[in-house]
C-alpha cells in the first residue's frame, strides 16, 4: 500500500524532480561551473531502466503524482524517447524543464505521451545577449520552439533568471509577452551554486522587480496555487497570460515545499540547497530496498534552507558545499 512521503515537519512530498543528465548543449554562466566542465561518465548515470524503476517506486509506493524531468538539458539524452515512454506509463503528470533548443524533435512524442508542462529558459530577448549568457547563437531556434509550444497548446512557462546589469532593462518586453501569449512568464532571483558567477549585488529581489514592472505597467494579483514556486500577477484582465516572480533568495517558499529530487547519478536530494544525498542508484544496483532508504532520507529533510542564505558568508559556504545547478536539476 502506498504511503505519503512525509518529512518531520509534516510536509507531504508528491512532486519528483528527476534529473536525467548533467550534460548540456548550452553553457549558461549562471548555471555551469567555469569550464572545463566534466559531465558524469555514463556508467555512473542512471540508465533508462533504472530511471524507470526509481520513478516507479516514488509513484507506486509514495503517491508521487507529478514528475518533472530536468537536467542538465534533458533533451540531449539519446534515449529520451524510451525514458519518456516508460515514465508515461506510471500515470503521474509529466513536465519538462528545458533550454528549448531541441524541442522541435520531440513535440509529437510529448503529445503522444501526455507531457503537458514545458518550462523553457529564455534569459534575454536580444540575440547578442542571449549568446553571451548561453555561449550559443541559438536565440531564434529557441524562440521558434517557444512559439510552436504555445501553438500546440502545451502549458508553457518561460524562465528568466534576472541578473542586475544584464537583463532588467528587458522587463517591459518580457512582461509584454505575458500579455500577448497564454504563458506564465517568470522572473527568477539569481541563486548561488558552486562555480557560477553569482554575486550578491547581481541578485534583484522580487520586490525590486515589481517596482521595475510598475514603472511601465499597472498590474493585479492572480491567485497562486498551493506549492507553486512563483507569485503570480497579470497586467490586466485582457492579458492572455500571467507573470510570476520566484523569490528563492529574498523570501523562500520552503514551508510549502512538496519536492524531492533525484540527480542524474541516482542520488536523492531533499533540497535544492541541501548537501545531504542518498544513493538510490547504488542501492538499486545492490538489489536493496529503495523504499526504506527513501523513508530514512526524507526524515533528514531540514525545515527551511532557501531562506537561511541571506548572509553573504553563509552563501559562500553554501556555494562551496553544494553541487552546481547543472548537477542538481
Ligand atoms: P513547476 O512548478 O513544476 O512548473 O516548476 P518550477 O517552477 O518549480 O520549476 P522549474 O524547473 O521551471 O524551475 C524554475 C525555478 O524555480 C528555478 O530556477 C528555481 O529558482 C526554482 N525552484 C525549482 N525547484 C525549486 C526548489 O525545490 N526549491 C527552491 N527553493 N526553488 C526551486
Ligand atoms: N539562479 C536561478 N535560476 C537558475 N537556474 C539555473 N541556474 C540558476 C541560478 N543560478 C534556472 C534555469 C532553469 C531552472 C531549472 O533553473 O533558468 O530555468
Ligand atoms: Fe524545498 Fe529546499 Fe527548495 Fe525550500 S529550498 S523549497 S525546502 S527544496
Amino acid at each position: 500500500n502506498p504511503t505519503d512521503l512525509l518529512d518531520p515537519f509534516g510536509r507531504k512530498h508528491d512532486y519528483l524532480r528527476l534529473s536525467i543528465t548533467d550534460s548540456c548543449n548550452f553553457r549558461c554562466l549562471y548555471c555551469m561551473p567555469d569550464e572545463p566542465f566534466k559531465s558524469t561518465p555514463s556508467i555512473e548515470l542512471m540508465n533508462s531502466q533504472e530511471i524507470y524503476k526509481i520513478a516507479r517506486v516514488f509513484v507506486q509506493k509514495f503517491n508521487i503524482n507529478k514528475i518533472r524531468i530536468t537536467g542538465g538539458e534533458p533533451l540531449v539524452r539519446s534515449d529520451l524517447e524510451t525514458i519518456i515512454r516508460q515514465i508515461s506509463t506510471l500515470g503521474a503528470s509529466i513536465g519538462i524543464t528545458t533550454n528549448g533548443v531541441l524541442l522541435h524533435k520531440y513535440f509529437d512524442l510529448f503529445e503522444e505521451c501526455g507531457v503537458k508542462d514545458l518550462n523553457i529558459s529564455i534569459d534575454s530577448l536580444n540575440r547578442e545577449k542571449f549568446k553571451y549568457i548561453t555561449k550559443r547563437d541559438l536565440f531564434q531556434t529557441v524562440w521558434d520552439n517557444i512559439k510552436e509550444s504555445i501553438k500546440r497548446g502545451f502549458n508553457v512557462k518561460l524562465n528568466v533568471v534576472m541578473m542586475r546589469g544584464f537583463n532588467e532593462d528587458e522587463i517591459p518586453e518580457f512582461i509584454a509577452l505575458s500579455h500577448h501569449y497564454p504563458i506564465e512568464l517568470r522572473f527568477i532571483e539569481f541563486m548561488p551554486f558552486t562555480g557560477n558567477s553569482w554575486e550578491k549585488n547581481k541578485v534583484i529581489p522580487i520586490s525590486e522587480m515589481l517596482s521595475l514592472v510598475s514603472k511601465h505597467f499597472t498590474y493585479e494579483k492572480v491567485r497562486d496555487h498551493k506549492n507553486d514556486t512563483s507569485r503570480k500577477y497579470r497586467i490586466n484582465s485582457e492579458s492572455k497570460g500571467v507573470f510570476g516572480l520566484i523569490s528563492t533568495m529574498s523570501n523562500s517558499f520552503c514551508a510549502g515545499c512538496n519536492r524531492i529530487r533525484i540527480t542524474s547519478d541516482g542520488k536523492m536530494k531533499n533540497c535544492l540547497f541541501g548537501a545531504d544525498e542518498f544513493d538510490l542508484l547504488k542501492s538499486l544496483r545492490n538489489s536493496e530496498d529503495l523504499k526504506e532508504l527513501i523513508q530514512l532520507g526524507i526524515l533528514k529533510k531540514h525545515k527551511e534552507k532557501g531562506g537561511q542564505f541571506s548572509e553573504i558568508e553563509t552563501l559562500k559556504n553554501h556555494a562551496i558545499i553544494n553541487r552546481s545547478m547543472i548537477k542538481i536539476g
